[in-house]
């Protein structure tokens, strides 16, 4: 009877994953893109400038372009100031489960570890997930964007990822965590090795240019790097659209989000 009540559950937990995916890509994405088109118009139209919503220039793609994965799951629904918006999890999620098995994939900043803990789960067995951190007490290369110390500063880093490695799961074998300012950062043992590049660290703009190039060089052949905040943080726009109108490599904003996705060929 145990026995039955445990997998009941486990159904249940799951078919409630499934359902936040659903609601995450066919509900919550359109809805919020078209509020935050509709934000941008109105300041366009009054002529308002703010920090944390700019009006965008790279070409969109829908998310359905990006990956062929369908039925997505989502963990770890509630969001924090600093995660990402449950749509951009989802889609993160759908490339994570499309990543061959024995992947690697990197994220640069780990925050409290949602968005790594979603693509350890999302990910086949063998796959390595590697999440680069800034630690509160280093120097960094460059200066840090005004406003997002507070995500460098938590209380306790990694929280989320914390509580499952406590409760002994068996996935979050597959972290490695890695610290360091991502400009110092040695990336050269990653080269050329990374099915999925997720870069998510410091929003200042020479922090989005550096972490760009060190993404470019460790993404393999066939492997997508994304970015969030694109729109939202300035130094993530201006430092995406000026690698775009210099090198027009076809970086693509995916439609009802501020996720940038790039495929290397
Ligand atoms: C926006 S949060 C990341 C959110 C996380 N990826 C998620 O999806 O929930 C930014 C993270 O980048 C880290 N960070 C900021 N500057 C960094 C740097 N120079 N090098 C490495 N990590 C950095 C911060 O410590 C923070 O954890």
């Amino acid at each position: 009877m145990r026995g039955e009540n445990i997998m009941d559950d486990k159904e249940t937990k799951e078919t409630k994953n499934f359902l936040y995916g659903f609601y995450a890509l066919r509900f919550y994405l359109p809805f919020s893109g078209l509020a935050r088109s509709w934000q941008r118009f109105w300041k366009k139209r009054l002529n308002k400038k703010s920090q944390l919503l700019q009006q965008i220039n790279l070409p969109k793609i829908s998310w359905k372009k990006c990956t062929p994965v369908r039925k997505i799951k989502i963990w770890e629904t509630e969001t924090k100031n600093g995660n990402v918006r449950i749509s951009e999890l989802a889609m993160l999620n759908a490339l994570a489960a499309h990543c061959e098995d024995g992947a690697n994939i990197f994220e640069i900043g780990t925050f409290d570890g949602r968005t790594t803990l979603n693509m350890t789960f999302s990910s086949s067995s063998n796959c390595r997930i590697y999440t680069l951190d800034l630690m509160p007490e280093m120097e960094t290369r460059f200066n840090l964007a005004a406003g997002e110390r507070h995500m460098v500063e938590v209380k306790v880093p990694a929280e989320r990822l914390m509580k499952h490695l406590e409760a002994g799961e068996q996935a979050v074998q597959k972290i490695r965590r890695l610290f360091g300012d991502s400009a110092k950062f040695d990336f050269s043992p990653f080269k050329n090795s990374c099915s999925l590049v997720f870069v998510d660290g410091s929003h200042a703009y020479d922090y989005v240019k550096s972490d760009t190039r060190n993404a470019m060089k460790i993404v393999k052949p066939g492997g997508v790097i994304v970015w969030h905040d694109y729109g939202i943080w300035s130094g993530v726009t201006k430092a995406l659209e000026e690698i775009e109108a210099e090198e027009k490599i076809g970086l693509r904003n995916i439609r009802g989000t501020s996720l940038v996705f790039w495929k290397k060929v």
